[in-house]
């Protein structure tokens, strides 16, 4: 392994570091750099936020998920790096002394580190940047204060990385495998098929940080271009593999504004900047937010082994528990959505309103026709080994009138679709009472009556 990153604006080489080592332990071990702080070391809490910027601009990543490969060809900017040339404070610190914005040295540094790209991206949706951020005393109130006093106020120029990114480094080597095109990928993990695909790292960077897995042949996709995008035709929108839910995220929401809503509850913004489609798909998670919303829009999944492509209802990749339908050196290219009216909803339960998993999430399309139901797309997540239509419920519904009555049926049905398990997030029985909830929710929203817990009045 041989890359290049800029770190705090100058140029590093590192090629003889473990590819699994993460950036945090990296700049806190061997760099000294101890502004980067330790909360949870599984990206929840945010302490070890910096801001990264490649060519496609800047975003803040959780430096304890985030592993030395993935920084290939970009550059990194920690609180050490924040203030001027002449150790002028960066405008968002100024303004968290200003507000009583901080109080503790934790997590400080992370909140200062999301509040300046977003503020250096012109994001003002400050409610939604901080979710990846947790104080437990301060309160956010100062800090929200903080960022909103800067909103005006120019980025400092010290900051613009994006006109200095080193070449990318040597990208096949006995340590990791770095590969640049699908047609790449392809080839190599044909011949390596017991090697670990590492997208954003959201999900694999626990295997490492806290199973204390070793990885055997990393390959690390993420920065596979083609790979990468949101493309729409008049006949379909197809999502790269490597397309990120920050990405996604824009791009759905003139379709499937639902869906856009559902995925501003994803994680948080850090996750949302490195978790990938094909990631949160090809782990075949049970709880895993995209899959259920992807099959009730009728989804696609484009699988590569080699040469040879083959295609597959979303739904039918999810075998069981743990199983999915993909052979060794077959990877996940991309998804594609039908075009259609939209019609869908995506509800996400969980404890928490932002950055929690998912109890359940019911995604839900039912189309019409002459007031009867022609098509009805029911899937839900948290309620079985896998990602699931509710085959019942779509049966007691199609041809139906679409009708209270019939909704109550499917209602019915749905108890023979599931028998959902009880753990730490909800018992068996809270689940199937939600689940059944939801198909009535979905009816009253589609009758324009209020049923989110933000718009329910008295
Ligand atoms: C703090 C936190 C909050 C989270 N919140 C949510 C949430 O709200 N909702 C949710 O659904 N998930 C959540 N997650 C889980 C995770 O972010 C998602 O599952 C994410 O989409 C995984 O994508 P990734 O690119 O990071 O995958 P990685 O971690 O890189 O990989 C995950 C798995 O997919 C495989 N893989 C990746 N790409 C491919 C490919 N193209 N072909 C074949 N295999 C591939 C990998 O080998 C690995 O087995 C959260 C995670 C964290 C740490
Ligand atoms: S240490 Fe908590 S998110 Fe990284
Ligand atoms: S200021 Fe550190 S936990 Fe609130």
């Amino acid at each position: 392994m041989d890359i290049a990153f800029l770190l705090n604006g100058e140029t590093q080489r590192i090629a003889d570091q473990p590819p699994t080592r993460t950036l945090l332990d990296w700049l806190r071990e061997t760099r000294g750099l101890t502004g980067t702080k330790e909360g949870c070391n599984e990206g929840d809490c945010g302490a070890c936020t910096v801001m990264v910027t490649d060519e496609t601009g800047c975003r803040a990543l959780n430096a304890c998920i985030l592993m030395l490969p993935q920084l290939d060809g970009k550059a990194v900017r920690t609180v050490e790096g924040l203030t001027g040339p002449e150790g002028q404070p960066h405008p968002v610190q100024e303004a968290m002394v200003a507000h009583h914005g901080s109080q503790c040295g934790f997590c400080t540094p992370g909140f200062v580190m999301s509040m300046a790209t977003a503020h250096a991206n012109g994001q003002r949706d400050h409610d939604d940047r901080l979710t990846g951020n947790l104080c437990r005393c301060t309160g956010y109130a100062p800090i929200i204060r903080a960022a909103r006093a800067i909103e005006e106020t120019p980025v400092p120029a010290w900051l613009d990385d994006s006109g200095a990114l080193p070449p990318r480094g040597i990208t096949d080597s006995d340590a990791a495998f770095l590969p640049r095109s699908a047609d790449e990928l392809a080839d190599w993990y044909l011949a390596h098929p017991g090697a670990t695909l590492i997208a954003g790292a959201t999900d694999i960077g626990l295997w490492v940080t806290k199973q204390l897995r070793d990885l055997p042949e990393p390959a690390f996709i993420a920065g596979i271009d083609d790979l990468r995008g949101v493309s729409v035709s008049d006949t379909e929108i197809r999502i790269g593999a490597m397309t990120t839910l920050a990405e996604l995220q824009p791009a759905i929401a003139p379709h499937h504004p639902g869906f856009a809503e559902m995925i501003r509850r994803f994680g948080s913004a850090q996750v949302r900047a490195a978790a990938t489609v094909g990631g949160n798909i090809a782990n075949g998670s049970p709880i895993g937010d995209s899959p259920p919303a992807l099959i009730a829009l009728g989804a696609t999944l484009h699988l590569r082994r080699g040469s040879e492509r083959r295609s597959l209802p979303l739904e039918d990749f999810f075998l069981d528990y743990g199983k999915q339908d993909r052979r060794p050196g077959e990877f996940v290219e991309a998804v594609t959505i039908p075009r259609q009216e939209d019609r869908l909803r995506a509800y996400k339960i969980s404890k928490r309103f932002d950055q929690d998993i998912s109890a359940l999430c019911g995604c839900i399309s039912i189309r019409l026709d002459a007031g009867r139901v022609s098509e009805a797309r029911i899937a839900f997540g948290g309620m079985a080994g896998t990602p699931k239509r509710a085959a019942g419920a779509e049966a007691a519904l199609l041809g139906k009138d679409w009708s209270e009555a019939a909704v109550r049926a499917a209602m019915t049905a749905l108890d023979g679709d599931f028998t959902p398990l009880s753990d730490m997030r909800a018992s068996a029985r809270y689940r199937a009472q939600a689940a059944r909830n939801l198909l009535m929710r979905y009816f009253l929203e589609d009758q324009g009556q209020p049923v989110n817990v933000l718009e329910v009045g008295q």
